[in-house]
């Protein structure tokens, strides 16, 4: 489907995001596998996390869904049952890595695949140190489908040095250590963000992190909890770029998680220069949340390159936009893992933001962003990646012509709401 972007606008107002993307999946995973009733509020009911949910009741998972909250009955580590058919991850990255943790660990054989942009997703990165696990796992050539045999034995503790900085590969390590013999220790060079860590403390699980070093042991149980989930930052940074670079912007996002280890792209922009205000900063199981307010702000260019690169991962897309809108040149280095997201996104956005007027050279780990573009009207693609999808809207809030946009539908993979919130907050 296609929709013509016209909006050259501002935006006011007061909203609210829906819940975290990442923190929904480790809910769904570790309540079902901790004994008792764990109840999620405000969970995001997007179609990643609708996945995750359905891999769960596939796996013989009692959850009973009502608006935004999810009722998940555990039955323990070792109280799934083996799947009628293959589960099936659609686009969700997360849930097909953080999953197989767990499978590898079962007594009964599985089979876990997804959509065409899974299958282009690498799984070595999970394979290897599962497998040094003690694990069995077949593969297209270290790509999906996935098929984990059962085992009747106790899986091995690793020592693991990550070598690349990912989320998806520590939790999947992580999640595995709860069954494995012995101390697990993972050790990052760059931090990822830590929400596995956050939750499985919140569980019972046995973890301790120093420095950049995580260490997990085996659990008898983890124990079922209520759960509160706050809006996505990665999804309130669409928001907050479209009040930035917009004139005459204000506006405030309630009840948005600023963990540290997902707030990188904000400190950048601060750098820039930018209007930005954390307020009613306070704790809500473990994790730090916030309301943001932000104003139109001029931006001037930046260079990003090692440990923050993790720290704003999703955000880089959004970044190159800004960067192409601020004063002066900005760099990108160290971001090569972009081309092994939803879309290769180093070629994607290159393709689709020059062709509305941006000036961005790739390079083997980024792109150099020549700033101070003014935008032009198109037609551009959304490469069935969400979040380039997003960051065109946000680019036609700026743009004096109509920008079409092919195959935005695939924006509800993680905010499903995005377009009534903007249109909330447009005057
Ligand atoms: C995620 C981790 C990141 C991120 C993804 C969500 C998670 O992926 O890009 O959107 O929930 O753990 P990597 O671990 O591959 O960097």
């Amino acid at each position: 489907m296609k929709k013509v972007l016209q909006n050259k606008k501002s935006l006011k107002g007061e909203t609210e995001i829906l819940g975290d993307k990442s923190i929904s999946h480790r809910a769904i995973i570790l309540g079902s596998i901790a004994e008792g009733t764990t109840i999620i509020k405000g969970i995001l009911k997007a179609d990643d996390c609708i996945s995750t949910i359905n891999c769960f009741k596939n796996l013989g998972i009692k959850i009973v869904e009502y608006d935004s909250t999810v009722i998940i009955y555990g039955n323990g580590l070792y109280g799934l049952k083996k799947p009628n058919n293959t589960l099936y991850v659609g686009n969700s990255g997360t849930t097909i890595r953080l999953m197989t943790g767990i499978l590898v660990n079962q007594r009964f054989s599985s089979k876990i695949t997804g959509d065409v942009s899974i299958l282009k997703r690498p799984m070595e990165r999970i394979i290897q140190p599962l497998t040094l696990m003690g694990a069995n796992i077949d593969s297209n050539n270290n790509f999906a489908p996935l098929k984990i045999k059962g085992t009747s034995n106790i899986l091995n503790s690793i020592t693991y040095e990550m070598p690349i900085s990912s989320a998806q590969v520590k939790s999947s390590i992580l999640l595995s250590s709860l069954y494995a013999k012995g101390v697990t220790n993972i050790i990052e060079k760059f931090k990822s963000r830590n929400h596995t860590e956050i939750m499985l403390k919140y569980f019972g699980g046995n973890i301790k992190i120093t420095n950049n070093i995580i260490q997990s042991s085996n659990v008898k149980t983890l124990k079922a909890k209520e759960i509160e989930i706050f809006g996505d930052i990665s999804s309130a940074c669409f928001i907050i770029v479209g009040a930035l670079i917009t004139p005459n912007s204000h506006i405030i996002i309630k009840n948005v998680g600023v963990n540290p280890t997902r707030i990188g792209f904000l400190d950048i922009l601060l750098k820039m220069g930018a209007y930005i205000k954390f307020l009613n900063i306070r704790n809500i199981n473990g994790e730090e949340v916030s309301d943001i307010e932000v104003k139109s702000s001029k931006l001037k260019a930046y260079n990003i390159f090692g440990n923050i690169i993790p720290r704003m991962i999703d955000e880089i897309p959004l970044f190159v936009l800004v960067a192409s809108l601020s004063d002066g040149i900005s760099i990108v280095k160290d971001a090569q893992e972009l081309k092994f997201k939803e879309s290769n996104r180093i070629k994607t956005v290159v393709t689709e933001f020059n062709k509305i007027g941006c000036d961005i050279t790739e390079t083997f780990d980024g792109f150099i962003i020549n700033g101070n573009r003014k935008l032009i009207g198109n037609e551009c693609y959304s490469h069935n990646d969400h979040r380039i999808a997003m960051c065109i809207v946000i680019a036609s809030l700026v743009c004096d012509e109509p920008i079409v946009l092919n195959d935005y539908e695939c924006i509800k993979i993680s905010f499903p709401n995005f377009f009534e919130v903007l249109e909330n907050l447009i005057i």
